[in-house]
């Protein structure tokens, strides 16, 4: 079986929203606290043990690609100054992993942002990670549990947690038969069904390991929820010719590509900053007595 060695990130989603932000500012360079919530996302693939990434871009995304650039100018300065920390911090962005990034042209949908993908990944199961779902985690990241679940099945591993029944219209909802613990063999997949007609409450959460199946069917998927290009609609197909699994990854996410989501994540990440935890809940203290 071959390792996961690569994975994606599709960042080319207009992030509607999110608007007014989102018309000149990619929501993937939104800060949760300090960084940008896609710099999470890129730690926590190189966490799973994932160095090289593709970035799929679209218009005015040019400053993701630039955040993990190395700018000398800056280095010298806070080298020159003293600031070593800062300095660390920032020559660690650069060094983190191999980036490299593909133009969307369009957004006509998550499965056709995959399908971008296709010459880097090439024939090998790879990662796709979206950067709307930010997971907390104080043990292992999700992805590399998911990376785990690829190594004992061998099969496509799908990234699922429960969401309450009012919600399922927001996700792509597994149906499936469990075979072990936190894993289900996937029977079916629906990209947002209306409430109450859902098969479960098992909601993919932009966590996904893939065979590389998926490139040849999503070359021939038509729209699909939306009028986009859906990667559920992609699985599904792939579902009925390989064996798939579900996995209920261990973790804390939040929707950071939803206002309210992003606020949540913006206080819990605040509230566990080493530096500014402490104030930062003395204020929201006296804020809220
Ligand atoms: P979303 O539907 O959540 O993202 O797609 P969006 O379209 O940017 O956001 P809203 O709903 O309009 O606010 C899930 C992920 O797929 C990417 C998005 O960037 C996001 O990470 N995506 C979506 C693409 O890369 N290309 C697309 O054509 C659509």
């Amino acid at each position: 079986m071959s390792k996961v060695r690569k994975a994606v990130i599709p960042a080319a989603g207009l992030g509607t929203r999110f608007l007014p932000i989102t018309k000149s500012v990619p929501k993937e360079m939104l800060p949760i606290v300090d960084k940008p919530t896609i710099q999470y996302i890129i730690e926590e693939i190189v966490a799973s043990g994932i160095e090289e990434i593709l970035i799929i871009n679209g218009r005015n995304k040019e400053s993701i690609i630039n955040h993990f650039d190395k700018v000398p100018e800056l280095e010298a300065l806070l080298r020159a100054g003293g600031k070593n920390d800062a300095l660390k911090e920032v020559e660690a962005i650069t060094n983190m992993a191999k980036i490299f990034s593909v133009r969307q042209n369009e957004a006509k949908g998550l499965g056709h942002a995959v399908l971008c993908a296709k010459e880097f990944v090439g024939n090998e199961p790879f990662a796709v990670v979206l950067g709307d779902d930010i997971v907390y985690h104080d043990g292992k990241p999700a992805l590399q549990q998911m990376v785990e679940v690829y190594e004992a099945y061998g099969v496509s591993v799908i990234g699922v947690q429960q969401v309450a029944p009012d919600q399922v219209n927001k996700y792509g909802i597994v149906s499936g038969t469990k075979v072990a613990e936190r894993v289900h063999q996937v029977n079916d997949l629906v990209e947002k069904p209306a409430i109450g007609t859902a098969p479960s409450t098992m909601a993919i959460l932009g966590r996904y390991v893939i065979t590389p199946g998926i490139f040849e069917i999503l070359e021939h998927t038509g729209k699909g929820a939306g009028g986009e290009i859906q990667l559920t609609d992609g699985l599904k197909t792939l579902a009925t010719i390989e064996k798939m699994v579900a996995y209920d990854f261990i973790g804390k996410r939040y929707d950071v590509g939803d206002k309210l989501g992003f606020l949540e994540a913006t206080v819990e990440f605040g509230l566990r900053d080493q530096k500014l935890g402490a104030d930062f809940r003395k204020y929201l203290e006296t804020l809220l007595a």
